[in-house]
């Protein structure tokens, strides 16, 4: 009835399809499956092994470091943090308390919902955006709450629009059933005044209360004074909200319970641990006339290595690059092309959840102009003893100053900031953190990439190298998601067990 159009019909999944590898695709064609090695354990190795270990593949994964997740890093108390230089940190943080140091949140479309469902990996929401957290921007008197900047945003914005519409202005446009329908719109969505009052936004209940409305004759006290329309364009507030009307940001987003790592830590029980062989930095690729021999360091500093029939190459492009091989000029140059982009976070412990008790705030993002970007409150643990909240996230030039910082300083540079929005609390009540700077981290050296162009060295680098195929989310239009890197994968294995289907 649907299909016919006799029927509401919801609009169906957009994702790509996808058909795991099957024991049964080597029944019919004779053939077996083949010997891969697959080059990191981050999330598209990970999926990669996974996928292919359906149909009975036999893989290894060697990871560089002593834990599988890639970027998807979940640091908690008693956890050691190495940056290049040698510089090491150890959280602290108390049982329960942790900080999601990569990917933090999932949007309801994308295939990592799919892969957590598969896994069994608990889900609950993530709150990306929140009405009770703040805008700070340096020329403000004050943060405001999201809430009241949206109240004060879209009330003028409606106002000037209703006026416009209503003397004309918008004649050669709109018919006169479409102005009314225009106006009818705007009266509720700014909660502005009739014709007669010249469609005036006021305020009103929207932007929030310095005294909340209560029992018996308790009406509460509107928060004021409503700043006026020029002060409110001037404030900047209203070039935040795009934010969250992004495909990929857009509320519901979620979270896995207890640490995003509990996604790296499923495939790896399903892959079978004694597939991955940790501290294992590979030294070299070899593509030879039958298969692929990979060269590796082992947690020991011995030379290993090994042979596959084909390999799966799912280390950042940068590291790939400096990775000696025989795969070509063109290869390696394409390896170089993209431009590698930092990102940083520094969890701060706070022995009292003061922005739930103090603030009403319970999860969301404060956004600012201040070089820590964004203070995150947690998703997850409410009214707990404790809780941790993202002092900075922050990307570029930004997280280049404070990965610039020891420990120490970037924590006092975050706190002084924060300072701003929150007071002496945040400073007062912190009991103990830790930074990330991406660019810092062993093997990994950044936070993702981006391409020039999606032509020439992204095309190149989507199709296998002799035996070598290369995956992750630098290889996905979901650059910096998960689901980038799990969609690559699946794009791989598809094609790795074509292959293995069509050829002797
Ligand atoms: N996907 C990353 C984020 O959500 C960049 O912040």
């Amino acid at each position: 009835m649907g299909a016919l159009g006799l029927a509401p019909s919801a609009e169906a999944s957009a994702k790509a399809a996808f058909e795991p590898p099957e024991p049964s695709h080597f029944s019919l064609t004779g053939r077996s499956a083949k010997k891969v090695v697959i080059l990191g354990a981050g999330v598209a190795g990970l999926a990669t092994a996974y996928e292919l270990g359906k149909a009975g593949y036999d893989c290894t994964i060697l990871e560089a470091l002593d834990r599988v997740g890639g970027r998807n890093w979940t640091i908690r108390g008693g956890d050691r943090l190495t940056e290049l230089d040698g510089s090491t940190q150890v959280a602290r943080f108390r049982e329960g308390v942790y900080m999601n140091a990569g990917p933090a949140r999932l949007a309801q479309w994308m295939v990592t919902m799919d892969y957590c469902r598969e896994l069994g990996v608990d889900l609950e929401v993530f709150t990306n955006s929140n009405a009770q957290a703040y805008i700070y921007h340096q020329s403000m008197p004050a943060p405001v709450r999201w809430r009241t900047a949206k109240a004060d945003v879209y009330g003028y914005v409606s106002e000037l629009l209703s006026r416009a519409t209503d003397a004309g202005a918008l004649d050669a446009a709109l018919t006169t059933q479409d102005k009314e329908r225009l106006i009818a719109f705007l009266s509720g969505f700014g909660s502005v005044g009739n014709r007669a009052s010249g469609f005036a936004y006021t305020g009103g209940s929207r932007r929030g209360y310095s005294v909340d409305p209560g029992a018996g004759e308790q009406t509460g006290t509107p928060l004021g004074p409503v700043p006026s329309l020029s002060e409110v364009l001037s404030s900047g507030v209203g070039q935040r909200f795009s934010f969250e009307f992004g495909y990929d940001q857009a509320m519901l987003m979620f979270q896995p319970v207890g640490g995003m790592d509990a996604i790296p830590r499923a495939f790896a029980a399903k892959i079978g641990r004694q597939r991955i062989r940790l501290g294992s930095v590979v030294t070299k690729i070899t593509d030879w006339a039958d298969g692929v021999e990979v060269e590796y360091r082992d947690g020991r500093g011995r030379t290993q290595k090994i042979r596959a029939d084909l390999c799966v190459a799912a280390m950042p492009p940068h590291i790939l690059a400096r990775t000696p091989h025989n795969l070509g000029a063109e290869v390696q140059a394409a390896l170089s092309t993209p431009n590698v982009t930092n990102s940083g976070k520094i969890g701060l412990e706070y022995r009292r959840r003061w922005w739930e008790i103090d603030e009403d705030i319970y999860g969301g993002i404060t956004s600012t102009d201040l070089d820590l970007a964004t203070i995150w409150y947690p998703s997850h643990g409410y009214g707990a003893a404790r809780g941790l909240v993202v002092g900075y996230y922050n990307f570029g030039a930004q997280a280049d100053a404070y990965a610039a910082l020891k420990h120490a300083d970037r924590e006092r540079r975050a706190v002084e900031q924060g300072m701003r929005i929150h007071g002496a609390k945040y400073r007062d009540e912190l009991v103990s953190s830790v930074s990330v700077a991406w660019k810092l981290q062993p093997h990994i050296e950044g936070a993702w990439v981006g391409w020039p162009s999606r032509q020439g060295a992204y095309q190149l680098l989507n199709s296998p190298a002799g035996h070598v195929y290369f995956a992750g989310d630098w290889l996905s239009h979901m650059i910096a998601w998960q689901s980038g890197a799990l969609e690559s994968a699946r794009k791989v294995v598809t094609e790795l067990h074509q292959r293995t289907l069509s050829t002797a």
